[in-house]
């Protein structure tokens, strides 16, 4: 059955630079914002090495591969959208549209020929789904000389806002990024470099595990003082926004080139862990926020939070629950807000966070087929 126009829900499917899964929000916007059901999906584990493989400095694949690897994270991405409908006991003509923002599996905005790629068939969830599908968010940014990210900045200035104080949002991902919401001003937002990305790696690599489970590992290491000094160098740190950043920057060769062989495993992570929370507190320090709101997996993390809780004393440190939103889901909820403005014809972006020459309206539409289906 097609999508009504009376159909109200929008539904955002995403997978971060972590790679963890596709995280699914079915969302209402009227009368007011709620999320009605959500729910994480993992990747098959094969699937997920080959994507992580992919974000190595040198990664090479062949078009065959490539192809491949598009379908079958679409197919993962509408088996996720058909997996949360069947859950909530919701059919797919109630829903407008999906959102689809696929697996980025090379964020390259600077450059002479800068892109950002997605994939993930947005062709296939629409036919899987029989929900119209939009996609392809970032490169419409980045044709517009901006970064194509961070996107949710949007969502947070419409969700989070306050009329009176200083507010940033923190996304703790792979990548660490950070929305600056001060009343009079324009948003501003942008990538503090990483957040989990390197912890997860060097926990994959010494202990085998797709991530350092509540940073329990971190926690029984020492920071190396000389270590972290030597890291907080790296040029993007300094860098002014706009800005964006991933794992083929941040990845394992960035640790190889920079780790002397002495260093104890554990140290290395208890070391990364601490340049996360550093470079994460001196940009929230240096935009005048008085709150921050955290979201994204790094909440589960609880040496990280308190390594960021240590690091900003004078201000108020939550997450997104204090605020109404569970924080596993703020960034699959603001992919079902970009289907909505797509589908509205509004523009997704704000130049003041990418740097775009102006406001744009961001992605493609993949209509479901109208003729009756069959399922
Ligand atoms: N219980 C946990 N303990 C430690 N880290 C966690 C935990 N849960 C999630 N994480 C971290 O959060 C990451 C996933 O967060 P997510 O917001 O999905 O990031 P992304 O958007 O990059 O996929 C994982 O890769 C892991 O590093
Ligand atoms: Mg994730």
């Amino acid at each position: 059955m097609p999508a009504s126009a009376s159909a109200s829900l929008y539904l955002g499917l995403i997978s971060g630079t972590s790679a963890d899964g596709i995280d699914a929000a079915l969302v209402r916007f009227e009368p007011r914002f709620e999320v009605v059901a959500a729910q994480t999906f993992a990747y098959p584990m094969r699937l997920r090495e080959r994507i992580v493989a992919l974000a190595r400095s040198a990664a090479q694949i062949a078009l065959d591969d490539y192809g491949r690897l598009d379908v079958e994270i679409g197919t993962c991405f509408a088996d996720a959208a058909n997996t949360l409908l069947h859950n909530a006991a919701v059919a797919a003509f109630e829903v407008a549209a999906i959102g689809s923002h696929g697996q980025t599996v090379c964020h390259r905005p600077g450059g002479s020929h800068p892109f950002s790629l997605q994939i993930g068939d947005p062709s296939v969830i629409a036919e899987r789904t029989g929900i119209t599908t939009t996609a392809d968010f970032r490169r419409g940014d980045v044709a517009a000389g901006g970064q194509g990210a961070p996107l949710l900045p949007a969502l947070h200035a419409a969700l989070f806002g306050d009329a009176r104080i200083p507010r940033a949002v923190l996304n703790l991902g792979g990548i660490a990024n950070a929305t600056l919401l001060r009343p009079g001003n324009d948003v501003v937002g942008f990538d503090t470099g990483p957040a989990n990305c390197l912890l997860d790696a060097w926990a994959a690599r010494h202990l085998g595990t797709a991530r350092d489970e509540s940073g329990a590992w971190a926690a029984s290491g020492k920071v190396r003082g000389d270590l972290l000094e030597a890291w907080l160098q790296e040029p993007y740190f300094a860098e002014p926004p706009p800005k964006s950043t991933g794992r083929e920057h941040f990845n394992l060769d960035w640790l190889d080139m920079r780790l002397p062989s002495d260093v104890a495993a554990a140290d290395v992570q208890a070391t990364l862990l601490a340049l996360s929370a550093r470079t994460i507190a001196d940009a929230l320090r240096a935009s005048g926020a008085h709150e921050v709101y955290a979201c994204g997996g790094g909440v589960h993390n609880a040496t990280l939070m308190a390594a960021l809780r240590a690091e900003l004393p004078n201000l108020r440190f939550d997450t997104t629950t204090a605020l109404g939103l569970d924080p596993d889901f703020v960034e699959a909820a603001g992919f079902a807000w970009l289907a909505r403005a797509r589908m509205d014809g509004l523009p997704g972006n704000l130049p003041s966070v990418t740097g775009a020459r102006g406001l744009r309206v961001l992605g493609a539409i993949y209509a479901a087929s109208s003729l009756p289906r069959s399922r």
